[in-house]
C-alpha cells in the first residue's frame, strides 16, 4: 500500500519537469538510426564512454551490440564503480578537462547536478516520447536506458527446492540458511544500501541483528556473490546479485519491498563527437536494444510487461534517495557500524578467483 502512495508522491515531485517539457524547445530527433550513423561517420575520433559497474566485462554486451551494428564507430568504454567515476569526471571539470564524452551510471544524483551546472547536452533521440516520463529528464539531459534491481533471491534452481525458496526477508533468518548466505556490503554500494534501508524499514533493526547471526559472507561487488556461489556449493543464496549462468534464477520476495533503478546515460556538452554520442543514445533506447535487455523496458511500447507491473518495487524512489547525500551517509554509517568496513578485494582490480 505505502508504495502506491510513494509513487503518487514521486509523480507530483516530477510535475515541474513535465511542465517545462511542454515548453522545452528541444525537438525529438526525427532522423533514422542510419541517418544519425551517417552523420556520426563524418566525425573523427574515439567516443569515450564510462559505464558504472563492478566487473570489467559488465558492459561488454552493450558495447559489442553497438559496435556490431555500427562497425565504423570507434568506442573506448571502461567500467568502474559509478561512485568513483563521478569523482573523476568532476575532478577533470575542475581542470577544464573532459574525462569522457558520455557517462552511463547508477549514481543518479550526478545527472541532476550536472544538468544544473549546464554541462550536459540536451538530446531527445527518436522514440524519446515512448520513454516513461517519470523515468526520464524532460529536456533530454539524460536518459534511462535499462531497468535493474537488487533484492530478488538468486540461487541455482537445482540446489534450492521450490518449497525452500524464501518468500520474504524474514524467511532468510531461518536457521536452515546459516552459513549459506553471501551478500554485498550495504556500506560499499548505495543501491544495496537502499535495499537494506527498505528491509529495515519493513522489519526493524532486529532483522539486521538476526541476519548477523546467520554467518553471512560479506563481499565487495554485486557480481561477487554469484561468483562465490558458483565455486563454493556450500554457499547457496544471495539477494544482492544476479543469476550468473543458465539454471540460476532470481525470485522476488512476495510482498516485501525491494530496490530498483534505471541505469542512466548522458552526453557531456563539450564532447568533440556530438553526433557519435547521439547515435549511442539513440541506439540505447531503440526497440532493438530494449528488446535485447529483456523485460521490463524503459519504454512503454516494448515488451509484454512494464516496469510498473512488479507491485513491490519502484523504479523512481532510488533516484530520490540518492539526491539526499546526508541521509545516504547516515544510513551507510549505521550499517558500517554494525557490519564493519567493507573488506576484501576490489572486484574491478583484483582477479578474485
Ligand atoms: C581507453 O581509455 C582508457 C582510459 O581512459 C585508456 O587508458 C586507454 O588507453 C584507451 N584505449 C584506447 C584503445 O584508446
Ligand atoms: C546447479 O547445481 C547442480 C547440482 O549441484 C550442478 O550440477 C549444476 O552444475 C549447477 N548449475 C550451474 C549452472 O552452476
Ligand atoms: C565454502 O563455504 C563453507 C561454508 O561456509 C566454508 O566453510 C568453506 O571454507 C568455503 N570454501 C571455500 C573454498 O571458500
Ligand atoms: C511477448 O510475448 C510473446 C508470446 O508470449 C512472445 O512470443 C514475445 O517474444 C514477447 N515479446 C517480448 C518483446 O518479450
Amino acid at each position: 500500500m505505502h508504495f502506491m502512495t510513494m509513487r503518487v508522491l514521486s509523480g507530483l515531485a516530477f510535475v515541474p519537469g513535465v511542465l517545462s517539457a511542454a515548453l522545452s524547445p528541444i525537438p525529438i530527433d526525427s532522423r533514422s538510426l542510419s541517418d544519425i550513423y551517417a552523420a556520426a561517420q563524418k566525425e573523427n575520433g574515439v567516443l569515450r564512454v564510462v559505464h558504472g559497474g563492478d566487473e570489467k566485462n559488465q558492459a561488454d554486451d552493450l558495447f559489442n551490440a553497438f559496435s556490431t551494428k555500427f562497425p565504423n564507430i570507434k568506442v573506448n568504454h571502461s567500467v568502474e564503480l559509478s561512485k568513483y567515476l563521478d569523482g573523476r569526471i568532476n575532478q577533470a571539470f575542475l581542470q577544464n578537462e573532459l574525462y569522457a564524452d558520455m557517462a552511463i551510471l547508477q549514481t543518479l544524483q550526478d545527472y541532476d547536478a550536472w544538468e544544473e551546472k549546464g554541462v550536459l547536452l540536451n538530446y531527445k533521440p527518436p522514440s524519446f516520447d515512448k520513454i516513461w516520463p517519470s523515468l526520464t529528464n524532460p529536456n533530454g539531459a539524460y536518459l534511462p536506458i535499462f531497468a535493474a534491481s537488487f533484492g530478488p533471491f538468486v540461487f541455482n534452481s537445482s540446489v534450492v527446492s521450490a518449497g525452500d525458496i524464501p518468500k520474504s526477508y524474514a524467511d532468510i533468518l531461518d536457521p536452515k540458511w546459516k552459513g549459506k548466505i553471501v551478500l554485498t556490503y550495504p556500506n560499499d554500494d548505495d543501491a544495496v544500501l537502499y535495499l537494506f534501508k527498505l528491509i529495515v524499514q519493513e522489519y526493524g533493526w532486529e532483522w539486521l541483528d538476526q541476519l548477523l547471526y546467520q554467518d553471512v559472507q560479506w563481499v565487495r561487488g554485486t557480481a561477487t556473490p554469484a561468483e562465490i556461489m558458483l565455486r563454493n556449493t556450500s554457499k547457496t543464496i544471495s539477494f544482492t546479485t544476479y543469476p550468473p549462468a543458465e539454471g540460476w534464477i532470481s525470485v522476488a520476495p512476495v510482498s516485501d519491498p525491494y530496490m530498483s533503478w534505471t541505469q542512466t546515460s548522458a552526453i557531456f556538452k563539450d564532447t568533440n563527437l556530438p553526433e557519435t554520442a547521439k547515435l549511442l543514445q539513440a541506439f540505447l533506447i531503440s526497440e532493438e536494444f530494449q528488446v535485447s535487455r529483456g523485460a521490463p523496458s524503459v519504454r512503454k511500447d516494448v515488451g509484454n510487461s512494464t516496469i510498473w507491473d512488479a507491485k513491490n518495487t519502484d523504479y523512481v524512489t532510488f533516484h530520490q534517495f540518492m539526491e539526499d547525500r546526508d541521509i545516504v551517509e547516515q544510513w551507510r554509517f549505521v550499517f558500517e557500524d554494525k557490519i564493519g568496513t567493507a573488506q576484501g578485494l576490489n572486484p574491478l582490480i583484483d582477479d578474485i578467483f
